[in-house]
């Protein structure tokens, strides 16, 4: 191999690209050319004031809500240019866990798993099955909750049922909104610990909208942070610590996260 190739830098392929976006409801700016690069393979925190946006971002990204001006790229395809046809197939590559409403109260888990499979493949129910099981095994659950409704379940296990149905399909990419709220510290990084393993054994890149300080110290490999419909900053840990802007001192450096960077050592 020429030597002057091999020692280039790699260069970092951005999976998701949103350039410029601007999203507003009446009057009311949200998102104000906002910019922002996921990489491939990277868990990516992004964190920001509550109410400041960070639904909204991921909600764009996905298609449902709408955006005034910008662009969103997904695995380097423009969404606006995208057929229904291609559209429906580039979604089949990513999966969601949504801040809220987890999943549908009156399926089991092993439906709630097989609602997007049906929904866009024709298999026979004992190959569903399969894959429920798989999933639910992936996400640490035993295959006796696939039975069960999501009223039965714990807020743990309910996330981690959400998850495996947010695996149905194998996506590429993860969007997961607050996976560890309303969870305690140690449900919390056993929660982030998965999300860890399964990021390495799928080779999953995954964008996470998160308030949880532990999650943005062990499992995040960069962090973006939102501030007034912009990303403010964005970088490793370190960088983040670093930060000057007000907000980013005061989420830092605040007490919460004291007591986080000493468990952190
Ligand atoms: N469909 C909608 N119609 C009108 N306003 C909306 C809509 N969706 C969100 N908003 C507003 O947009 C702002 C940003 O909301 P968003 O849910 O993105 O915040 P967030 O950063 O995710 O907050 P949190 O950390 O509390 O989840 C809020 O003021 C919210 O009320
Ligand atoms: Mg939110």
């Amino acid at each position: 191999m020429d030597a002057r190739v091999e020692s280039q830098a790699p260069v970092k392929d951005a999976i998701i690209k949103v350039r410029d976006l601007v999203v507003g409801f009446g009057d009311k700016l949200i998102l104000n050319h906002l910019n922002l690069n996921v990489y491939r393979g990277e868990i990516l925190g992004f964190v920001g004031t509550s109410g400041g946006g960070k639904s909204v971002l991921t909600r764009t990204i996905l298609g449902l809500v709408p955006k005034r001006s910008g662009t969103v790229e997904v695995f380097g395809e423009n969404l606006d240019d995208l057929s229904e046809k291609e559209r429906s197939a580039l979604e089949r590559r990513w999966g969601v866990l949504f801040q809220q409403g987890a999943l549908f109260s009156s399926l089991t888990v092993r439906q709630n798993i097989q609602f997007p499979l049906r929904e866009t493949l024709h298999l026979s129910q004992r190959l569903l099955d399969e894959i429920a099981y798989t999933k639910i095994e992936m996400v640490g659950l035993k295959c006796d909750v696939a039975e069960k409704l999501p009223s039965e379940l714990s807020g743990g296990m309910i996330k981690r049922a959400a998850l495996a149905r947010s695996l149905a399909l194998d996506p590429e990419i993860l969007f997961l909104d607050e996976p560890t709220s309303g969870l305690d510290p140690i449900g919390a990084g056993d929660f982030d610990e998965l999300i860890r393993t399964l990021q390495q054994t799928l080779g999953l890149t995954v964008f996470m909208v998160t308030h949880d300080l532990d999650s943005l110290h062990t499992v995040c490999d960069r962090i973006a942070a939102l501030g007034d419909g912009k990303v403010i900053a964005e970088g490793t840990i370190e960088t983040m610590m670093a930060a000057t802007h007000p907000w980013l001192k005061q989420y830092f450096h605040g007490t919460r996260a004291r007591a986080v960077q000493q468990s952190h050592g």
